[in-house]
């Protein structure tokens, strides 16, 4: 699997290493998307813990919630909406550094497998596991949601967050989730979508998308109705499917996140200055050989990747977190 490792240390090559395997692999095309969304975590994780935390998604957000609430309580409901308690074996499809991993199994109490094809998230998480004392609930399996390395009928449910967003086919990606689950087993999710008012037509929005699924790894952004296709087109039975940025209270949308809603010194590096600033600074030590050489770059990828999700989120074209809820017959 494309990991690109250092074999001593375990880490993908030094930040300017990074770099340069990212942007070999940008415009590669669908049959690369394996190299360029691990390149892609290679580059911006550790960058994303510090920012944002350990859990690498939006959520819906509340006034008078801080963002690690809101956070919490988007992740809470997929382990609300799928029953989730002690005894259930529950498969976490693309896992990052395990943020949700950990806040559904202490919450729940539920054995949950994080499922991730990026082995340099997957050694943090497992570290992060072992800290929290959860490693008795909490185990971790490295390979791609095409080809999921587990037997049929092996999970009772299973959840995603932001993760499928990035398969080249959605529907391959579902078949294989519905393979691993076992019958009558729920499988719920949050997915970057275009919403109803995504006009193609509009060469400026189309521009905007073309941007977020270069900027983001993205292989393609389906409609509503595209992905509800691809869930039905394997088997699931559709449950529920709705866009949870509505759940949002007016004055503090999702994208709220990346524009500075939360003017704590936390946020403060999500925002759009705290950003620009950041940029900046590292450019400066970087040239006095303090911060490892590519660290600007990796910043600017980190800009691109959040400006053109906070534009399309302005004008209400994208979501990240189109919910949706499906079971297995039977
Ligand atoms: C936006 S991050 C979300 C991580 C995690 N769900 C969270 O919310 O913190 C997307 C995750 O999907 C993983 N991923 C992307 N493509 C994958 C694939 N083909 N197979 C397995 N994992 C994949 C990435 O490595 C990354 O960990």
């Amino acid at each position: 699997m494309a990991d690109d490792l250092d074999s001593k240390t375990s880490k993908p090559g030094d930040t300017a290493e990074r770099v340069s395997r990212y942007y070999g692999t940008l415009g590669q095309g669908d049959e690369e998307y394996a190299r360029n969304v691990t390149a892609f975590y290679n580059l911006i994780t550790d960058f994303c813990e510090r920012g944002w935390g350990k859990s690498i998604h939006f959520a819906s957000m509340k006034g008078g919630e801080s963002f690690e609430e809101a956070i919490a309580r988007h992740e809470y409901y997929l382990g609300e909406n799928i029953g989730m308690k002690p005894g259930m074996k529950v498969l976490d499809v693309g896992c990052g550094v395990g943020g949700p991993q950990r806040s559904l199994a202490k919450k729940f109490g539920a054995s949950i497998v994080g499922l991730n094809i990026n082995q340099y998230q997957l050694g943090k998480c497992s570290v992060y596991n072992q800290e929290a004392g959860l490693e008795h609930l909490c185990s971790l399996l490295h390979g791609d949601f095409l080809n999921i390395p587990a037997e049929d009928e092996s999970f009772d449910s299973a959840y995603h967050i932001e993760a499928i967003s990035h398969a080249p086919d959605k529907a391959a990606a579902f078949a294989e989730v519905f393979r691993v689950l076992r019958p009558g087993g729920i499988f719920v999710g949050y997915d970057c979508c275009m919403t109803p008012l995504y006009d193609a037509g509009n060469p400026e929005q189309r521009e905007l998308k073309e941007e977020m699924i270069y900027n983001n790894a993205l292989p393609q952004i389906p409609s509503f109705t595209e992905l509800t296709d691809s869930l039905q087109a394997v088997g699931f039975e559709l449950l529920d499917t709705h866009d949870r940025a509505l759940d949002s209270d007016p004055e503090t949308p999702w994208y709220g996140a990346l524009e500075g809603n939360s003017l704590s010194m936390r946020g403060f590096p999500r925002t759009p200055l705290g950003r620009k600033v950041i940029s900046a600074v590292l450019r400066v030590l970087e040239g006095i050989r303090v911060a490892p050489r590519g660290s600007h770059e990796v910043q600017r990828v980190l800009n691109m990747a959040a400006d053109s999700f906070l534009t399309a989120g302005r004008l209400g074209i994208f979501t990240p977190m189109y919910y949706h809820k499906v079971r297995k017959p039977g």
